[in-house]
Formats: structure tokens, sequence, C-alpha cells
């Protein structure tokens, strides 16, 4: 098993310190921009197009080139997330905003299905359930862990805030590997091996719940990239299921990064605003939120849009188990293509 011995020194393992202090990932949008979203908006509303049929060439937008070039720069050679600002996202309707969020996407990689309803556009809001068991993150207000989404890229739009808390954290995995690696190296193999991960009843008919090969939660390449992926929630969904715990080892090292995660020299913690949209590598940011209180009109509950993108060229990664264990099963990872070819 390769493990990289050596700390990674490129902007992708960042501090809070040096994300406060970096415009380069947040990138306001201009009204050159809005005026294109607008023309391409108009464009496929004209046709009657359901976002998912929209495709690159239906959603032209050749005033963002170089934003789209800066947004790629920070996914794969960057900070790992981009934060474009400036939507007015309070002009446009639930269903237009699907439709301009799915066509932004389209520059980017091709959206994929996010759960068993095979949901190409996910709304993360509040169904009022506890966390736990099967029940999925998006589904709840309560805090969350650090963890991915399981794609290549993920995207978070802001339609509504919450009244209270809410708030997004991000954290650089390769900057908890160079603390790991610092601190406590003798982890990095139980990292690597990986983990078991439930499919919180998501899996098709005749997959198995729990997924067959481990997940690595680090992957180290040929040419030392390191990637990761990580979702604890699965993981001890998984342990319930079996009736059997981690070993010592596994439970000792995923506590570790978990502890180094939530260092706040580390955590990056922010309010996505309406208008908000956020694209982050799942390979090199993990992301949280804090708990949060909707407001009591149901109209104005916190809402955002999530979209799932998938790109090869996104990162350089040598782990079937890393890239797709977590992502391909029952109606997950699927492209609108195979969707309507399924
Ligand atoms: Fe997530």
């Amino acid at each position: 098993m390769r493990i990289r011995r050596t700390p990674i020194t490129d902007p992708s393992a960042w501090t809070r310190a040096e994300m406060e202090a970096d415009p380069s990932w947040r990138l306001p949008l201009e009204p050159r921009h809005v005026a294109d979203i607008d023309r391409a908006l108009g464009a496929v509303k004209a046709r009657g197009l359901p976002f998912h049929a929209i495709t690159r060439a239906d959603f032209p937008l050749p005033e963002w080139d170089d934003l789209f070039a800066r947004i790629w720069q920070q996914l794969t050679r960057g900070r790992g997330v981009a934060l474009l600002r400036g939507l007015p996202v309070e002009r446009y309707s639930d269903e237009d905003a699907h439709l301009l969020y799915w066509g932004i996407g389209t520059h980017l990689g091709d959206g994929v299905t996010q759960n068993a309803a095979a949901e190409l556009i996910a709304g993360v809001y509040d169904r009022g359930q506890p966390f736990g068991g099967d029940v999925r993150a998006y589904q709840v207000s309560a805090e969350l862990a650090l963890h991915c989404d399981n794609s290549d890229i993920v995207g978070l739009m802001c339609l509504r805030q919450a009244a209270q808390g809410g708030e997004t954290m991000l954290v650089s995995p390769l900057a908890i590997y160079n603390r790991i690696l610092a601190k406590a190296p003798e982890h990095l193999e139980a990292l690597h091996a990986g983990f078991p991960y439930d499919r919180k009843g998501e899996e098709g008919p005749g997959e198995p719940p729990i997924g067959g090969t481990p997940i690595p939660l680090f992957h180290t390449a040929s040419d030392g990239t390191v990637s990761a992926r990580y979702a604890r929630s699965y993981i001890t969904r998984a342990e319930q299921r079996r009736g059997a715990p981690l070993t010592p080892e596994q439970s000792a090292a995923l506590d570790c990064f978990d502890r180094l995660a939530h260092d706040p020299d580390l955590l990056l913690e922010f309010h996505l605003r309406p208008g908000d949209i956020e694209f982050a590598s799942n390979y090199t940011v993990f992301h949280a939120r804090r708990a949060y209180t909707d407001h009591a009109d149901p109209a104005r509950k916190r809402m955002m849009l999530r979209l799932w993108l998938q790109n090869d060229a996104v990162r350089r990664i040598e782990s079937d188990a890393l890239r797709f264990g977590f992502t391909r099963f029952g109606n997950h990872g699927k492209t609108a293509r195979e969707l309507a070819a399924a």
C-alpha cells in the first residue's frame, strides 16, 4: 500500500487563516455574468426544457469563460472550493433556480443522481426528523459532522437562509493529513486501508446493504497525489448493521482524524447567503453545517439546492474504491442520460 510520507505543500492543504486571507476562491458575479444567465434561462424556458434535459450547448454562458477557468483552477489545483457570490436569486422562482443551476453545472461536469428517488438536484432542507439510522444528512436540521458527498464535485446553491444558525464549515482533509503525518503517523495505514460503508437502505435490488470493498479515507496515487473520502455516519451505520464494531486501530484512526478536523486553526466557517453558489471537490474539501432553526413561515424555510457532478479530470485517483465505492449503487451516481436509458 502506497502512503505518502512527506507533507502536502500545495494550496489544497489550507488553514482557516490562509483561506480568510485569500480572495482567489471567492468569485463575485458581475452584471455581465447575470445577463448571460438571464439570456440562457430565457432560451431554455422558451423551449420548455426540463432542467435535467439541459446540456452545455443548450445553456451557453460566453461571459463566464473567465469564471469557469477560475472555478476549475480552484477545484483542481487551488483551494478545492469556489464560492460564487451575487446571483440575484430573489428574482427567480425555485423552478427557474433549478434550470439555471443545472445549466451552470453542465459547464463543470455531468450531474448525477443522489438518492433512491434518483433526484438530480436534491433540496437540502429540514424534513423534521431526528438524524440517525437510515436518515440522510441533507434531510435534517441537526449539526453535521465533517464529511464529503458521494460524487466528484458537490455544488450547493443557497435560496433561503435559516432564521438562526446553519453556518457552513469547510476543512481541508489534506491539511489534516499533514497534521497526522507530523503527530500520529501510525494512523495513516488504517486510514489508507479503508472502512465499510453502509448504504442506508438505498441499495438496489440484489445489491448488499453494505458496500463490499473497504473505502479508504486517504489514498496516495503513484505521483504522490493524496485524495480523501469520508462520511462517518455511513461507517457507524455499517457497524450497527453488522453488529460488529471497527477494530481498535480503525476507531483510533478515525477519532484522531475527527479531533484534528475540528481544530479551530483548520476549520473555516461562514454563512452561505441567498444567491451564493459553492462548488467543492469532494476529494480535497470536507464540509459540515451548524444546527439551525427555521423561520416559522414554511415559505421562508432554509433551502439549499444540491448538485452532484461527475468529472474524470477533477483529480488523479487510482483507487476505484475511493472514487466509486460509495458513489455508484442503487439509484446513486447515474447521469441524466443513463437514467433515461435505464
Ligand atoms: Fe454533504
